[in-house]
């Protein structure tokens, strides 16, 4: 996979020399490039904001530095021919955009090439991700409901999540089926030695060898993780396939199945 980052902060991405991408990168997985922002700007002063048009508090990133930059990135991508003709990813990350989960991670994973185009200020004038929607797939892309200082923290989030997929870049694979959001519930609880800890004991079917119970046990306690910590994610899920093991225990927690989908009985109570 090839990743280009474009921010005024390039030292702000230095994280992803580190660990697991650093690795990647190393191993030939992955080519990430970061690009100054500033490098595509003409003036003196190197200006990459103004003021807003209409008046409001604060800055907006100029567009013309924004084009040429993304002109360039999209340049060097005509020479690579990628797979199926496809228009590279350009994510923008911004409070509002739309959600970042698992599954867009998982989608993403699947790009040949993806760009990020790091947002500062009040944000980037508008008509650049008009103009980029000719060359790109632009997809704004939010973290959550909270407002960072600009996309960087948010780009490095999102490769995190959508390296740690490619084939190759996590040792054991394994460990990617079994973790919160791979299968729309959140992970069960885990233990290691010693098995009494502070007068704590680990939960003792983990220590009975009976691998079928404790399958059920760490089922359970990922819908009543879930139920508890995310009843968003269990309202409207696709009850269809679940075992009748899963709709007892979800039965107990409050949940019932109508028309194919878990919905919260109405008399269940409230943590
Ligand atoms: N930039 C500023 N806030 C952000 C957020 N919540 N998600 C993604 N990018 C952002």
């Amino acid at each position: 996979m090839r990743i280009d980052v474009v921010s005024i902060f390039p030292e702000y991405l230095a994280p992803l020399e580190l660990s697991l991408i650093g690795k990647a990168r190393q191993d030939g997985l992955l080519d990430l490039l970061v690009h100054d922002l500033r490098d595509f700007t003409t003036d003196r002063h190197r200006t990459v904001d103004d003021t807003p048009y209409g008046g409001g508090a604060g800055m907006v990133m100029k567009a013309e530095p924004w084009a040429q930059a993304l002109a360039a990135v999209a340049e060097g991508y005509s020479g690579r021919a990628p797979g199926d003709g496809a228009k590279p990813v350009l994510i923008v990350p911004s409070p509002a955009g739309k959600r970042f989960t698992q599954a867009i991670a998982h989608e993403l994973a699947d790009e040949e090439q993806l760009v990020f185009a790091c947002g500062r200020y009040e944000g980037i004038d508008e008509r650049v991700l008009e103009w980029a929607s000719e060359h790109f797939t632009v997809r704004p892309m939010s973290l959550g409901d909270y407002v960072l200082n600009g996309g960087e923290v948010a780009v490095l989030a999102m490769v995190e999540a959508i390296v740690r997929l490619l084939p190759g870049v996590v040792g054991n694979p394994e460990s990617l089926v079994e973790e919160s959001h791979s299968d729309g519930l959140l992970e069960y609880p885990v233990y290691t030695k010693p098995s009494s800890w502070r007068d704590r004991e680990v939960p003792p079917v983990l220590l009975s060898g009976n691998h079928g119970k404790i399958a059920q046990w760490r089922r359970h306690q990922q819908f009543q993780r879930t139920a508890e910590r995310r009843p968003d994610l269990l309202d409207g899920f696709d009850a269809g396939a679940l075992p009748r093991a899963d709709r007892t225990a979800l039965a107990d927690l409050g949940y019932d199945v109508v028309d194919g989908r878990l919905k919260r009985r109405a008399d269940a109570t409230e943590d």
